[in-house]
């Protein structure tokens, strides 16, 4: 396992101001805040602090934008073109934007750049697609009339995105907000602002009108918190962690009833039985924890193992962790990166902590790697109980339980024993007890022998406290139009 010696790429950090109404500027009360490299703690650029008055100067460019100018009055093919050229406009440009990926949320580079990148584009792609084929129905109700639906952008979208996939992140929001109409002001997870707002110059030479797409930088509480509770703002979208889920909701509800989508936590079941394909198994169960240093809203953190294959499958599942490259991420090796802040690092090595406390037999890893940076050994627990810490709060890092189960009745109730309810996995040959689970479990994702397997046309959100609404796919869509019903005397 390599310790962190992070390669300074050659890349530099255009933009680190608010974008407001097309233009780039510095917070009204002049406030910074500092982003660190993840891989070396070393500050990479200070940025405008955006708070409520920044938010509140955006949120007025975004309504005239909705209201007046060109955006309105942009037919919907229009829109449509200028999200294709935003999506060409991301790949032109693929390799600056994932080195600055990598710098600001120390992702694998060569992740950043062949699954970040064109994930993103992909997004923007999809939803041009739709621009022009947002259309309501004719409705045949009784009378002398002629009635039908009008699918309308809901209008000025203030959008809170998290730091794991921050480009990417930002897609699932512009996407389908701008291709139905919308204008947005988006706030950039305080840890990974710098790709939001290299798109956001991007949207402008695309033709994006100003006012359109506003990036305003800057903390959860203040910017974040303005954006929720603001009188003028018709809908937050926010992807994040349930506690703050909890309080964007809030704040909606205190102000004015804005729309609410949230995508939340996790705490997937990802359930292995004797009869899957074991190598497929083995690999998806590791790729579902560790992928993205275990940072992923849908990580398969609650690994359940039929008993008679939990020593085999185990011993294999050990061997690979303890074998997964861990160090520099601009590194062409590197399969894992740091986690994406020293807050961050601290909660995990505290989860590792409390697992080891509650018994939990770790049976790799457990420690930092290197002495700068925040890099944690892949870790895998095994013998844990549904009851454990580690089984029941998401950790969000390279940290893997494993927990035996001994058939399917069981297994299927305790899937469900959580609070939230994104995603699950199933391996299995056998048809129906794949079909038990995808039914039985509470989740908006299941997935059949295989894990992670995502496309913008595919929806993808939260049962339970996993969240509201859905992004990506037409489900995605219908979250950023209202419905309109007109009726005629004829
Ligand atoms: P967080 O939920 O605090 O941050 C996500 C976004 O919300 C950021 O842009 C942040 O600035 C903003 N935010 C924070 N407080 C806010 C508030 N009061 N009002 C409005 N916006 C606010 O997540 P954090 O603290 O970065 O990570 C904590 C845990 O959350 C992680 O360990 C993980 O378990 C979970 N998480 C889940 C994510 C997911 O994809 N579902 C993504 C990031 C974190
Ligand atoms: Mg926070």
């Amino acid at each position: 396992m390599a310790t962190a010696t992070a390669t300074p790429p050659d890349v530099e950090i255009k933009y680190n101001k608010c974008l407001i109404d097309g233009n780039w500027v510095d917070a009204v009360d002049g406030k910074t805040f500092e982003t660190p490299n993840p891989a070396t703690g070393e500050v990479l650029t200070r940025l405008a602090e955006g708070d409520a008055k920044d938010i509140d100067k955006a949120v007025s460019a975004a309504r005239k934008a909705f209201e007046t100018g060109k955006w309105p009055k942009m037919t919907a093919t229009q829109r449509g073109k200028l999200m294709y050229k935003l999506a060409d406009l991301i790949e032109e440009n693929r390799e600056e934007l994932a080195k600055l990926e990598t710098l600001d949320n120390g992702k694998p580079y060569k992740e950043a750049l062949n699954i970040d990148v064109p994930l993103t584009a992909a997004c923007y792609r999809y939803f041009a697609g739709w621009a022009d084929k947002i259309h309501g129905k004719t409705i045949p109700i009784n009378g002398p009339y002629f009635c039908y639906t009008r699918h309308e952008p809901v209008g000025v979208c203030g959008q809170i995105i998290p730091w794991n996939f921050p480009m990417l992140m930002q897609a699932w929001k512009w996407g389908p907000a701008l291709a139905a109409g919308n204008t947005v002001i988006l706030k950039p997870a305080e840890q990974t602002p710098l790709t939001a707002l290299f798109i956001g110059q991007l949207a402008l030479e695309a033709g994006y009108p100003a006012g359109v797409a506003n990036v305003v930088p800057g903390m959860g509480p203040t910017a974040g918190g303005a954006l929720a509770t603001h009188m003028d703002v018709d809908k937050v979208a926010f992807t994040g962690s349930t506690e703050v889920g909890h309080l964007v909701m809030a704040g909606a509800a205190k102000s004015n009833l804005k729309r609410v989508s949230l995508e939340l936590g996790g705490k997937s079941p990802n359930i292995v039985f004797a009869d899957a394909d074991i190598d497929a198994a083995v690999q998806g169960a590791y790729f579902a924890l560790f992928f993205n240093q275990g940072q992923c809203c849908c990580a398969g953190s609650r690994l359940f193992v039929e008993e008679s294959l939990h020593d085999e499958f185990t011993a294999r599942l050990v061997e690979i962790a303890k074998s997964r490259t861990v160090g520099d991420p601009f590194d062409a090796a590197t399969q894992q990166g740091p986690q994406v802040s020293l807050e961050q690092f601290d909660r995990v090595m505290g989860y590792i902590d409390k697992g080891k406390r509650e018994g939990a037999n770790m049976l790799c890893g457990g420690n930092r790697v290197g002495d700068r940076g925040y890099f944690i050994e892949p870790t895998v627990f095994d013998n844990v109980e549904d009851e454990m810490t580690i089984a029941k709060e998401e950790i969000f890092g390279p940290v893997m339980s494993v927990i035996k189960f001994k058939d399917i009745d069981e297994v299927a109730q305790r899937a469900n024993k959580t609070p939230y309810g994104l995603a699950a996995a199933v391996w299995t040959k056998d048809i129906e007890k794949a079909m038990r689970i995808s039914n039985s479990v509470r989740a908006g994702t299941v997935w059949v022998n295989c894990y992670d397997v995502f496309d913008a046309a595919a929806p993808f959100g939260g049962f339970k406290q996993s969240g509201i609404g859905r992004e990506l796919g037409e489900y995605g869509l219908e979250e950023y139009t209202e419905v309109k019903t007109v009726t005629i005397k004829v």
